[in-house]
């Protein structure tokens, strides 16, 4: 089969078409023939040798999630059947031709989708669910997302409309803060020029945002520690400015704020499929009725990885760019 292959930790370049082994069926997984997979910021730094893959998964082949069809079932499954349309959120090596997955990690294409649509869906849709999750999100609070326009943050603000929030979100670009209008986020902050923490004091009379979806921390930091109201929650989900930052600790204290960090790659078969099942319960339905969508910024065809990758090194995405076999 066919494979994206990492020839040596390095630039966009490295990446190449490759033919490798299938992988193999198990007792416990379904072999699928991948139609299409997506880009995550993972995957760049990966391709540097910057991020180990989870033991047992290879390094040289990048990817975390994919869409395709269902070829063979592993003796110990019992959910999907050969021809089945499935997508899944997995540890590694979705830039390959076929994928072998514990069924638990595996969840049916909405029938509205397409499977380059369904590709786009499965890291950062449910990343961003179980951030609003673990934040114990309340029905028409108010929102701030960091990086807003990130495939990460424009699945945020559509989970949060979906539960009748006010999502406010920042982004260094004017262009991709009124693309994201469009996909419902009411406000929209540049930064900079804008300084969020007193935009955010002005809208809120003052008393501050509830909560914070962070994907960039770095300079933001005590900004948005500052702009978090009284008992307010923020959640450290990616690291796009830089991973150093220094806490004004006695406002964590005096404004008893809680601080989440997380991470899904990291997690346990058992504690991801947990996760896939309860996001295929809650949300999948909402894919069904076109209340929520994937967002498309380019679709590729696998021997342009290179591209895809140099592409969302330089940030000129707006949603998901997808490799298609
Ligand atoms: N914890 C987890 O389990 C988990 C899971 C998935 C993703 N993530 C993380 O979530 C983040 C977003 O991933 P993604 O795939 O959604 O990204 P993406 O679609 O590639 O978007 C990233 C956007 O972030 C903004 N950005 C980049 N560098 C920045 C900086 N220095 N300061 C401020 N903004 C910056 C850029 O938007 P503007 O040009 O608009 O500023 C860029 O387009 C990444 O850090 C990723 O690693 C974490």
């Amino acid at each position: 089969m066919r494979a994206v292959v990492v020839k040596k930790p390095g630039p966009p370049e490295v990446l190449q078409v490759k033919e490798i082994d299938e992988p193999l069926l198990r007792r416990d997984t379904v072999l699928a023939r991948v139609h299409a997979t997506a880009l995550n910021r993972a995957d760049l730094l990966q391709r540097r040798g910057l991020y180990a893959p989870p033991p047992g998964v290879r390094g040289d082949i990048l990817g975390l999630e994919f869409a395709g069809v269902v070829e063979k079932t592993g003796a110990g499954t019992s959910r999907f059947k050969p021809g089945d349309r499935v997508m899944g959120l997995i540890p590694g090596e979705a830039y390959a031709e076929k994928a072998s997955v514990p069924e638990t990690l595996l969840m049916p294409v909405p029938d509205r989708l397409n499977l380059l649509e369904a590709a786009a869906l499965p890291e950062t849709f449910i990343t961003a669910y179980d951030a609003l999750r673990q934040l114990e999100f309340q029905t028409g609070e108010m929102l701030l997302i960091h990086a807003v326009a990130s495939g990460v943050g424009l699945a945020g603000v559509q989970l949060a409309k979906s539960q009748g929030a006010t999502v406010c979100g920042t982004s260094r670009s004017l262009y991709k803060l009124l693309k994201c209008k469009d996909i419902g986020l009411d406000v929209g902050i540049q930064v900079p020029p804008e300084d969020f923490e007193s935009f955010i004091r002005d809208h809120t009379s003052g008393k501050g945002v509830p909560a914070i979806l962070d994907l960039v921390v770095g300079t933001y930091w005590n900004q948005s520690l500052r702009s978090l109201s009284p008992r307010g929650r923020l959640i450290l989900v990616g690291l796009l400015g830089g991973s150093k930052a220094e806490t004004p600790l006695d406002l964590v204290l005096q404004k008893r704020l809680r601080i989440i960090g997380t991470s899904l790659r990291t997690r346990s078969l058992q504690e991801k499929s947990v996760l896939v099942r309860d996001f295929t319960r809650d949300i999948l339905p909402l894919f069904e009725t076109g209340k929520l969508r994937p967002v498309i910024d380019r679709v590729l065809p696998i021997e342009q990885a290179g591209e895809a990758h140099a592409l969302m090194e330089s940030n000129q995405n707006f949603g998901k760019i997808i490799l298609n076999f």
